[in-house]
């Protein structure tokens, strides 16, 4: 299922786990989780993908660590990376610009396997790019993996994969009762049908957020059609049973038409609806370093939203 790479050896299918914690020279043996004990941070999703969910994350942990706290930016799945050769001698690592952004925004020493324990080669939907290279998605394991970064860090940014409600385990590779193995390697039981009565329908990066049981954190790209997205997805958050904690604006397109009355309408509509409160306005930054993107953040309103007093 998981193809294990010899030193040095680029693979031609890449890794769901094991095989990048063999680039990690630094990995830690794998501790036991405790899974009963409550995350704190929050789950960033987004209006679509490519809305600055990445961009904003590191953002938040940024803004975060400049106020003294230890912060760990996760990623549980990725899709899209090319190898990295060392510059000398064998070995070499998976790139992937999502995990790259939030390892170097996190102020906690981790590993990139560590931030994200499930990278995939194929930059396409990630239950596909799974199929792809001949193995699925494990959700064990991207559970256990928030779990174990909880007791290094006051905070855990998680960014969500895609759009809230992206697939990310296919109902067939559920039921097809091959989970044991990387589950007991993640540390944790095997995900069964008992634990979620969703798995009819396949297992998705909503079924996460609500495993996780963060507060969301919502990423309106600026763009037109982003007020019927944004209402969308604050819908689908609720209807899970979640907390929208609050939403940031982020001006993807620097000459959006009226693009103050559309953040006008989603503040009012989220506040009413939601009772999420806007966190901060991001302008078209080029680049959108983590930097830029705190200073535009409201940190009182976000340390509210997380609940870190
Ligand atoms: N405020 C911004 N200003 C300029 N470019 C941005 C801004 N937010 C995001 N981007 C750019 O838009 C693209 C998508 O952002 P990203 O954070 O990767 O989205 P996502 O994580 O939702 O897929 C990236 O190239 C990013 O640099
Ligand atoms: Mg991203």
């Amino acid at each position: 299922m998981t193809k294990m790479l010899g030193a040095g050896e680029p693979p031609t299918v890449l890794h769901l786990t094991e095989a990048e914690v063999l680039c990690e020279p630094e990995v830690r043996p794998q501790e036991a989780v405790d899974l009963d004990r409550p995350l704190r941070g929050c789950f960033v999703t987004g209006t679509d993908t490519e809305v600055g969910k990445t961009v904003i994350t590191a953002g938040l942990l940024h803004a975060l660590a400049q106020q003294g706290l230890r912060v760990a930016g996760y990623k549980p799945v990725a899709a899209g990376a090319v190898w990295q050769a060392a510059a000398s001698g064998p070995g070499g690592h998976w790139l992937n610009d999502d995990v790259e952004t939030l390892h170097a925004a996190s102020n906690i020493a981790l590993t990139r396997a560590e931030v994200c324990p499930c990278l995939l080669e194929e930059a396409c939907a990630p239950h596909l790019a799974a199929r792809l290279e001949g193995g699925r998605i494990e959700p064990a394991l991207l559970i256990a993996g928030a779990h174990r970064l909880m007791p290094r860090c006051d905070a855990l940014v998680v960014e969500g994969v895609g759009g809230f409600c992206v697939p990310l385990v296919e109902p067939e590779a559920l039921a097809d009762g091959g989970t044991a193995l990387d589950a007991a390697a993640a540390g944790v039981g095997a995900i069964t049908g008992a634990a979620h009565p969703a798995i009819d329908s396949g297992w998705g990066a909503d079924d996460l957020a609500m495993a996780l049981d963060l507060p969301v954190i919502l990423v309106v790209g600026l763009r037109l059609g982003c007020i019927n997205h944004a209402l969308l997805t604050a819908e689908a958050v609720a209807a899970r049973g979640l907390r929208l904690a609050g939403w940031v604006a982020n001006r993807i397109e620097p000459t959006m038409p009226h693009a103050q009355l559309n953040i006008d309408t989603l503040t009012r509509a989220l506040q009413q609806r939601h009772d999420a409160p806007l966190l901060g306005v991001v302008s078209y930054h080029a680049p959108a370093t983590a930097a830029r993107v705190a200073g535009e953040l409201d940190i009182d309103a976000v340390r509210d939203a997380l609940g870190l007093y």
